[in-house]
């Protein structure tokens, strides 16, 4: 089976390009390196020891799509090329809008044309907006409050709309909660342009030195501690989740939503504590106000996915801690013996 995997050189589809390889799939990579680096291609055949194509090119671009299915036949796509950051979208809606829709579209129409009907979606937790009840089952009201999110909520109509368009086409909706960690070898982790938004690079990099201080948005949320709770999963396990709705995909046609979760959610300050415990490194943090769009709380019921495609998340919070900080650690040596 071979799988073109957009956005494959990015932070979660350069795990997932890792899984899918080690799984004995073939892989066509579509990256147009504007978040991400030409040196994760050659990683990902480090840590694999398998080659595979490489496409510099924007998803966007309906005839060079049709000229890869055209060389390439896969079987599958697995779309993760897009634009994430949620304050930019706010900024630069039609960027957003354009970019995630289009890129969207152009998949559908060049499958259609290339009979390939299997098509695995990015999707993002944040499409339960402030959710009314936790934790989140994939039948919870869906909402967005900024237009990354409505990019995320649109591009799920149009694939359903597809599916029912087409009885042959399936389409897999794997909404994730909040990824972070890294592969083992500390090769490919994330490594995001300028200052980070997330929290997870952001301590990272306060605990490098690279930053000074970690700002925690807000302590008087209605959650234990007060400081704003999610559910991060590493993404490696998120990787995994992939690779088996890809499966479930290969078996049923039409569209089908999974939250991949822990479905335990960690304060701000929870992980913190748990980063300066396992690395043994301090970060030092001030309370400030809270961030605009900013929820309280934010954890998955992750029992679909389990009773459907058998997966769950394995890795616990140490591991996110230790790989998180090993990938900053070791890209930072790597950088010091190239100056
Ligand atoms: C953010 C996006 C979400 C997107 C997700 C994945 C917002 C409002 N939401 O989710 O739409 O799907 O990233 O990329 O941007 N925090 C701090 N200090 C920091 C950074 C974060 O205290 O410097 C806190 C936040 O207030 C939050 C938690 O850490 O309580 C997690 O934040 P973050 O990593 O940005 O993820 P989300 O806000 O959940």
């Amino acid at each position: 089976m071979k799988v073109l995997v957009t956005g494959g050189l990015g932070y979660i589809g350069s795990h997932t390009v890792v899984e899918l390889l080690n799984e004995g799939y073939e892989v066509v990579v579509v990256d147009n390196l504007s978040n991400s680096s030409i040196d994760v291609y050659d990683k990902i055949k480090i840590i694999t020891g398998k080659d595979f194509p490489f496409y510099e090119e924007d998803v966007c671009i309906e005839k060079k799509l049709d000229e890869i299915f055209s060389k390439e036949k896969p079987d599958a796509v697995i779309h993760f090329a897009a634009y994430k950051a949620v304050g930019e979208s706010v900024e630069k809606p039609i960027m957003y809008y354009e970019n995630n829709l289009v890129s969207t579209m152009k998949l559908c129409k060049v499958m259609k044309k290339h009979n390939c009907n299997v098509f695995v979606f990015s999707s993002s937790a944040t499409v339960y907006g402030d959710p009314e009840v936790l934790p989140i089952k994939e039948s919870a009201r869906l909402s967005t409050t900024n237009p990354y999110g409505s990019t995320k909520l649109m591009n799920e109509q149009i694939l359903k709309d597809v599916c029912i368009s087409n009885k042959d086409f399936s389409a897999m909706i794997l909404r994730y909660f909040n990824p972070i960690g890294a592969h083992k070898s500390g090769l490919i982790g994330e490594n995001p342009n300028g200052i980070p938004n997330n929290l997870m690079p952001y301590i990272v990099r306060v605990a490098t030195r690279e930053l000074e201080i970690l700002s925690i948005f807000g302590d008087d949320y209605d959650t234990p501690d007060g400081t704003g709770v999610r559910d991060y999963i590493h993404v490696v396990d998120l990787a995994k989740g992939h690779i088996k709705a890809l499966e479930k995909a290969f078996q049923e046609a039409g569209v089908k939503y999974y939250n991949l979760g822990t479905g335990t959610g960690y304060s701000v300050l929870e992980m913190v504590k748990s980063f300066e415990k396992v690395n043994n490194v301090k970060v030092p943090y001030k309370i400030v106000g809270r961030r605009a769009g900013d929820i309280a709380a934010c954890y998955a019921d992750p029992t679909k996915a389990y009773n459907e495609l058998g997966w769950k998340a394995e890795f616990g919070l140490e591991d996110m801690m230790r790989d998180s900080y090993n990938f900053v650690l070791k890209l930072n040596d790597e950088k010091r013996s190239n100056e």
